[in-house]
């Protein structure tokens, strides 16, 4: 994308989020003053291409002050807690959106975007699950990245697939955790299933203490470097920068050196405690815009009550919800940045899909009523998840039947979108209620997930 094409789109982007909060009656202050400066985090960012986001708590969207704030200032919005394993799967493969949803269509009815958090993180993890070990867990683990990640799709600027995976300390590797024991492939088995359910999403790792070169970011690094050469789909690093008082001399020099690795950089949690606020929420933010693919800032809440450091007062509103000096050390700051900064965006394509993925298996063009399958399967040591595509041939279907050849030592554990006869080896799948009717052209989904090996799956389809 060139800076040209970027700036553009970023004043449409703007002036289509003006228009929509207009006519939805969303009350907007002027965003730019007499001396041409920005007026709001939000317009002071765009100016150079990037966001400026906020944490949001869906019990707080009754709260005028805090949703007045919300939708003057920010133009990006992470759900705090409401997309975690938690919230979202709190039985085994039951779901609950509710509050992300919520969260998700106040952000997209005012014109913001909305960065996922987070599909796997070892605490908040739902009870079942944290009782889990191993193949099963894997399994689980896939199955939620998928069933969330594919009710979000198309509507996620960037997911954290992944949280704070990496150990504390010195030793620059991997904490343990039940995610962890599945075996070491989890995190990129984590990125091609969430790349497989919504290739428009980018895909993130997002952890703390990286807020300079250590063991830690080097570790994450080293990771990062080694996906990007093995072509496992991730596009950004969050880093949370929970601080107290300035970030670390060498802040910009880390974020530069993942950037210079062809991913975007994103400041995912920012917070800062201390006397030094407002010189340190400064320091952050030149950081960001002198990294050219660091695509924006977002704050782990809004008012100093509604931060998870308690007493701290941590963030650029205080509990009135006036601005605080952290808050005009920011705005100068992003106004001060050269406008014509392109964002960065390595958008996912697919040709960072999964190297396993087989796609698509298809038979041979079908007569009229007929229709064909095609297959993506994200296979990961033990374990796979097989994404179907149906589609009509000329004349439409009303009803479909899929059958699947798996290899050998290949089982189906569970499924969604169409009803099975048998686990291994040929297995007929048929459509369930609402995704029979297929129109001519179109095309519908289902999938499910197994143990073994599934990679030479092959598929055929015919109208019922
Ligand atoms: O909503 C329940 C409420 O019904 C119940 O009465 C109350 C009793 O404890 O708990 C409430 O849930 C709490 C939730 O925040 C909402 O306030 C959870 O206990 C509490 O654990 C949860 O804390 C969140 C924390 O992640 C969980 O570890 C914080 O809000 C959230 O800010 C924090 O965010 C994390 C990021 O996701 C990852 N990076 C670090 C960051 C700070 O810890």
């Amino acid at each position: 994308m060139n800076m040209k094409t970027t700036s553009r789109s970023f004043h449409r982007a703007a002036l289509a989020s003006a228009f929509l909060a207009t006519s939805l009656g969303v009350s907007l202050v002027l965003a730019t003053s007499a001396s041409g400066a920005a007026t709001t985090l939000g317009a002071a960012a765009a100016q150079s291409g990037r966001y400026f986001g906020a944490a949001v708590a869906a019990g707080k969207l009754g709260d005028s002050t805090y949703v007045n704030i919300l939708n003057r200032e920010f133009t990006m919005v992470t759900p705090e807690n409401e997309m975690k394993w938690d919230a979202t799967e709190p039985n085994r493969g039951q779901f609950n959106y509710s509050g992300g949803d919520r969260i998700l269509n106040q952000a997209v009815s005012t014109g913001k975007r909305v960065r996922g958090h987070a599909l796997l993180w070892y605490q908040q993890e739902p009870g079942w699950a944290q009782r889990m070990e191993g193949s099963d867990l894997r399994s689980a683990m896939m199955n939620h990245v998928t069933q969330v990640a594919t009710h979000y799709k198309g509507k996620i600027y960037a997911w954290d697939v992944v949280n704070e995976a990496f150990a504390d300390g010195g030793s620059g590797g991997r904490r343990d955790s039940n995610l962890q024991r599945t075996g070491n492939d989890w995190i990129e088995a984590a990125f091609r299933a969430a790349r497989a359910a919504d290739p428009g999403a980018k895909l993130c790792y997002n952890d703390y203490n990286t807020d300079g070169v250590n063991a830690k970011s080097t570790g994450i690094y080293n990771m990062v470097r080694d996906f990007k050469s093995r072509g496992v789909p991730i596009d950004c690093v969050g880093f949370q920068s929970h601080l107290s008082g300035n970030p670390p001399g060498d802040y910009q020099a880390n974020l530069q050196r993942f950037a210079d690795l062809g991913v975007e950089v994103q400041i995912t949690e920012l917070d800062i405690a201390g006397s030094n606020q407002a010189n340190a929420y400064a320091a952050v933010t030149r950081a960001c815009v002198a990294v050219a693919r660091c695509a924006g800032i977002t704050t782990w809440g809004i008012r100093d009550t509604d931060s998870w450091r308690t007493g701290e007062n941590p963030l650029l509103f205080d509990g009135n919800g006036n601005k605080k000096a952290a808050y005009n050390s920011v705005l100068d700051a992003l106004n001060a940045a050269p406008p014509t900064t392109p964002t960065t965006t390595t958008t996912p394509t697919t040709t960072t899909t999964p190297t396993t993925t087989t796609t698509p298996t298809t038979t041979t063009t079908p007569p009229p009523g007929d229709c064909t399958a095609s297959v993506t399967l994200n296979q990961w040591n033990g374990g796979f998840v097989a994404n179907v595509k149906v589609s009509a041939g000329t004349a439409g279907l009303t009803g479909w039947r899929v059958t699947t050849n798996l290899p050998s030592g290949a089982a189906v554990t569970s499924a969604w979108s169409a009803g099975n006869s048998g686990t291994t080896g040929s297995v007929t799948w048929t459509n369930v209620s609402y995704n029979g009717t297929v129109a001519a052209g179109q095309s519908t989904e289902f999938g499910f997930q197994g143990t073994g090996n599934a990679e030479g799956v092959t598929t055929s389809c015919a109208a019922n």
